[in-house]
């Protein structure tokens, strides 16, 4: 996967990860001997623009954790760079960094978790929790730490009166919104959003997302938001990455990829994806065959084993990450053959068929 790759010199970028993999070793019997691999991310090219919302859907088990937790350094690559323009100092190299290096930059880059009870450590008051990112850098003590936390816990429309309050004191919203606050405090310029939204009620959601929508465009930072909620994505991000078995396999603008899908997987994902209005029908593509064990994945096209228009050679070859439209790449053979069905065309009943 290469044919997206540049340079980390475009200064409109933020992010700029290359050719990243982490293996998992698989241990089996009463030594724990290693018995194989999980290729749970497996070489993956990936920027992100400043200010952008870059989302990142897949089915479960295809990465997308281990993909955003290798790049806020929660855990190592095996193979692969994360390279992160930190502004003012231009860029820098995270998976070089050591120790105290890596804690100063960390001020640029944080992640919010999907689970608002786990996250939060019970026996931290709301100002501790928040304030933690401030002191840890070095970037504020004292009354004016306290005054940060105050101004950033306005932002996330909590008050004063919740500042010595322990998290379960909180509804599941609002404790959601204590881990917004303490990833913006440092003033980042990546945030990793993984599932956030995910354990709370649909109307808490709304909320949740409309917040983080009006602080990007309030502070402009980007975010990486991983999701399953085709839905979800649709309203809040600028583009989409498809991930299948730890590669992606199509990148493009929302719109383009929601109404004009270029690979099949993402036509099957889209075909599952609910229907607004009931009296649009759409044939709902069944992918046959469970997704196939990230640590003896399909020979080929990891997803040719589920796939409607596979031919031999998708058995054969592992398709190229190529360029097929401005800002768009697809990992395919037959990209350019077929014509997929996306959720515009709500009606068509009929499956593309490789001429
Ligand atoms: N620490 C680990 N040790 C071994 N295997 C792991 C570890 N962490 C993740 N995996 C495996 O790596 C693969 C990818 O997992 P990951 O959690 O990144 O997927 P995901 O896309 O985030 O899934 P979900 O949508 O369920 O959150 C899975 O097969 C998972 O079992
Ligand atoms: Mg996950």
């Amino acid at each position: 996967m290469s044919g997206q790759h540049s340079e980390p010199t475009d200064d409109r970028q933020v992010l700029a990860v290359n050719d990243l993999a982490k293996y998992f070793p698989v241990r089996k019997g009463f030594w724990k001997r290693a018995a194989g691999q999980v290729y749970a991310v497996d070489g993956i090219d990936l920027q992100v623009n400043a200010g952008e919302t870059l989302a990142l859907v897949g089915e479960s088990g295809s990465g997308k954790t281990t993909l955003g937790r290798m790049i806020v350094r929660a855990i190592e690559p095996t193979r692969g760079q994360v390279m992160l323009n930190t502004g003012e100092s231009g860029w820098t190299d995270l998976t070089a960094l050591r120790g105290g290096q890596l804690r100063a930059a960390r001020r640029h880059f944080q992640m919010i978790f999907q689970d608002p009870h786990s996250s939060l450590d019970p026996r931290m008051t709301v100002l501790d929790i928040v304030k933690e990112p401030l002191v840890h850098n070095k970037l504020a003590r004292g009354d004016e730490a306290v005054e940060r936390v105050r101004q950033t816990l306005e932002m996330v429309g909590l008050g004063s009166q919740h500042l010595h309050r322990y998290p379960h004191a909180f509804s599941g919203g609002q404790r959601q919104r204590i881990g917004i606050a303490r990833s913006l405090v440092s003033n980042p310029r990546l945030i990793v959003c993984d599932e956030a939204v995910s354990a709370l009620d649909v109307s808490i959601q709304a909320q949740i997302l409309n917040l983080l929508k009006d602080l990007q465009s309030q502070l402009g930072m980007a975010y990486l938001f991983i999701a399953h909620d085709l839905a979800v994505v649709e309203h809040l991000s600028h583009r989409v990455a498809v991930m299948y078995l730890g590669r992606i396999v199509e990148l493009a603008d929302t719109d383009e990829l929601f109404t004009a899908p270029r690979h099949p997987y993402t036509e099957a994902l889209l075909s599952a994806a609910p229907v607004p209005d009931p009296g649009l029908k759409r044939e709902r593509i069944v992918l046959h065959g469970e997704v196939a064990s990230p640590s003896d994945p399909p020979r080929g096209c990891h997803f040719h084993p589920r796939c409607r228009y596979a031919t031999a050679l998708c058995g054969q070859e592992t398709p190229q990450w190529r360029q097929v439209a401005p800002e768009r790449y697809v990992a395919c053979h037959h990209a350019d053959a077929l014509s997929l069905v996306g959720l515009a065309n709500r009606n068509a009943e009929k499956p593309a068929t490789i001429p």
